[in-house]
Formats: structure tokens, sequence, C-alpha cells
């Protein structure tokens, strides 16, 4: 069968794209990426390697409906698992237009493409194909201190992010409702591992805090998210694809709540460890505690009973388990994140911290 990946040489796409190919042997992978800042062919240098001939990449973007279609009507499709977005909240804030075009647009390409190629009006041929629209957490908006977003709760998204993954997801649905489109939609929670951009929390604590840098803290560092490992969500997803019923939503979560501040204190404890102490200082002397994201979201949290008991899956990884493995990787593959910074990447830390940082009290 074959499985077109979109957005696969960003963090979460490339990790699954290893996990697929890894656990089902008679998938063949297509995967089509724009290669924006957030996509890098580096993420799966290993996955063209060892899987030559069942991987495959073009690339391509997914707002080009032209390109979209075309894919469609020469390679037979079964199923779509689709993480082609752009995906960081601040970046939404400095400029919402390409999250418009490639979260909206983009999504509504794929599932046109899906309607017009797939005989949607032929069952044996529909229990055959999927479409897995991967969303987020983000599009429930911020949820009260002990209460938990369900697949059923309302939307509320606070950024153009979450706004526009929203968005996408009602298409999807409303695909579903009117044209029998074979859709599944994933809520996940925020994701850590390897290979994710170091524009994110985690990996950006972790370098700056190894080479001595500012570890820049949004408000008061008490905004809470639940942190999943990526490989949980990636098992999650074949959960889903092979066993999730057409037309639902499935919330997907660590089960780890834990305040900013907390991550960061942990990333720094760990490298203490590791590495040597900044001139005799602990790193958490490195924390500023800058202006804050605007609309920023409180607290981040799932009900995950669904997943849990129809499809039987639960995160494998606990926090500090997963994030000493993240912390080993991104110390073992400097050389990956430095190219990163050699790229535009610079340019958006300096629009999007300089004035923060010069302005923090601490
Ligand atoms: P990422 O930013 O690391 O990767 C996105 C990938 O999409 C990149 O490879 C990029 O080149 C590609 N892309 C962007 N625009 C494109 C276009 N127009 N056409 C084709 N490719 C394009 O993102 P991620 O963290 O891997 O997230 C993947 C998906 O998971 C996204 O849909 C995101 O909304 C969702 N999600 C992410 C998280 C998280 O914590 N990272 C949590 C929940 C849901
Ligand atoms: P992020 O990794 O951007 O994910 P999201 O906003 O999608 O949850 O941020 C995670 C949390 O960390 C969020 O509450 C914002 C905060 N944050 C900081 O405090 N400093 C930073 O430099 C970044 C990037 C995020």
């Amino acid at each position: 069968m074959r499985v077109l990946i979109t957005g696969g040489a960003g963090f979460i796409g490339s990790n699954f794209i290893r996990h697929l190919l890894h656990v089902k042997k008679d998938v063949e992978v297509l995967n089509v990426d724009l290669l924006t800042y957030a996509g890098n062919l580096a993420n799966l240098a290993d996955v063209e390697k060892t899987f030559t001939g069942r991987y495959s990449f073009i690339k391509g973007d997914i707002a080009d409906r032209k390109l979209i279609f075309h894919l469609f009507e020469t390679s037979e499709i079964d199923w779509v698992v689709h993480f082609a977005a752009e995906s960081h909240v601040d970046r939404s804030i400095l400029g919402p237009q390409t999250f418009v075009r490639t979260n909206i647009l983009g999504t509504f390409n794929l599932i046109e493409a899906c309607r017009r190629f797939w005989p949607l009006e032929d069952m044996s041929c529909v229990g055959k194909k999927r479409f897995l629209h991967v969303s987020t957490d983000e599009v429930y908006g911020s949820v009260a201190e002990s209460m938990y977003s369900t697949e059923t709760s309302p939307y509320d998204p606070s950024s153009p992010y979450s706004a526009s993954k929203a968005s996408s997801d009602h298409m999807v649905k409303a695909f579903h409702r009117t044209y029998g489109l074979p859709a599944i939609v994933t809520h996940s929670s925020n994701n850590y591992g390897p290979f994710q951009f170091p524009e994110k929390l985690i990996p950006l604590i972790i370098f700056n805090a190894a080479k001595g840098r500012d570890l820049p803290v949004y408000g008061d560092g008490k905004n809470i998210r639940d942190w999943i490992y990526v490989e949980d969500h990636c098992k999650a997803l074949m959960a889903v694809l092979r066993k999730g019923n057409l037309g639902e939503s499935y919330n997907i979560g660590g089960q780890c709540e834990i305040q900013n501040i907390d991550v960061v204190h942990l990333i720094c404890d760990y490298l203490d460890e590791r590495l040597v102490l900044l001139g005799g200082r602990p790193r958490r002397n490195l924390v500023r505690f800058v202006t804050d994201r605007p609309g920023h979201d409180r607290r981040y949290a799932l009900d995950t009973s669904k997943i849990n008991e129809e499809l039987g899956w639960r995160p494998g990884v606990g926090f500090e388990e997963g994030l000493a493995r993240t912390i080993d990787w991104y110390l073992k593959n400097i050389k990956w994140v430095k190219n990163i910074l050699n790229g535009t990447y610079m340019e958006y830390y300096r629009r999007q911290y300089g004035k923060r940082l010069h302005e923090s009290k601490l």
C-alpha cells in the first residue's frame, strides 16, 4: 500500500516516517514537503539509506492544487497522513498569512484531491482509504485548572496558528459528513524529542543552556503544557490509522502536565550533571523572564480516555526519561543544530528575542 505523508521532513513527520517504515513492512511512503525553514532532509538521511525502494521524496507545496491533483492522478494513494503545516505560534503572531495559506488552503487542496480521485461512493474501496489529519490540543484554547478538553469540547483557539488548525479541522470533518471522506482527526499535546526545530521551547532551552546563553521564559513561566514524547505520538497515530473509527476525533496526550519554568529547570539541572558548570554557576541562573506572548494560553490539558479505552493506546515514555533521551540526542547531534543556526533562523531569533532579552529584569 502507498502512504502519502505531507510535511514528512519536519519534526513529527520525519519521526513518523521512520516508525511507519519499521513497523509496517507492506507500505511504500511518498513524502511531499515544501522544505520551508522547518523542513530538513537531514532528518531523513538514515531513512533514505535504509529504505531505498520503499521511500521517495517530492519537493512540493500542498497549497499548489495542480501539484497535489497531479500526485493523486499519477499514484494510487491509500492513506494520507497530513502533517504539513506552519506550526509555530510565535511565528503566526509575527506573520499569520502563510498559516492561512498552508494550514487552511493546503488542507483543503488535499481533501479536494481525495474527493476527486478516491471513489467515495464505493464502500469497499473507502474501507481501504484513510485521511489522517494531524491536529493539536491548541484548538480547544486555554483550559481552566482541573478541567480537561475532551473530543467534544468547544473550539476556542487563541493564536493565528491554532485558529488556522481549527479551521482545517472543521473542513476535514465537514468533508466526512458531506462527501463521506474517510477521515480521522487527532489532537495531540506538545511533542518533544529528536529532530525538533530549535525555535520550540525544549530544544531552544537545551541549546541555549548548553552554550551558556540566556534562557527566555515568557511571562511568569507558570503556563502549563502537557508533554508527549514524539515516539509515543507516532505509536498513537499508528493505532488510530489501524483501528480508529472514521469521522471520529482522538485526543493524544502524554498525561504529563508541567509548568514551563519547571521544564526549564529540569533541563538546566540535567545539563549541569552532564556538562561542566558554567563559570562554576548552575545553569538556572541563565533564566530570564521576558515579555509574555500575546494571547498566551495558560494551560492545555487533554482527557485521553477515548483513545485509551477504544484503541488501547497509552504513552510509554515518562517525562524525565524522554527529556534525558532528548537532551542526549541534541548533545550528540550538535552539528544538526549548528547547520540550522547557520541558516535564516538567527534572523528570526533576533526579531523574536532581541528586544525582549534586552529588557528582561533579571
Ligand atoms: P514542523 O514545523 O517541524 O514541520 C512542518 C513540515 O511541514 C516542515 O517539514 C515543512 O517544510 C512542511 N511544510 C510547511 N508548509 C508546507 C507546504 N505549504 N507544503 C508542504 N510542506 C510544507 O511541524 P511539526 O512539529 O512536525 O508538526 C507537524 C504537525 O503536527 C503539524 O500539523 C502541527 O500542527 C501538528 N502538531 C504539532 C505539535 C508539536 O508539538 N510539534 C503538537 C500537536 C500537533
Ligand atoms: P512552544 O514550544 O512554542 O509550544 P506552544 O506554544 O505551541 O505550546 O512553547 C511552549 C511553552 O513555552 C509556551 O507556553 C510558550 C513557552 N515559551 C517560552 O516561555 N519561551 C520560549 O522561548 C518559547 C519558544 C516558548
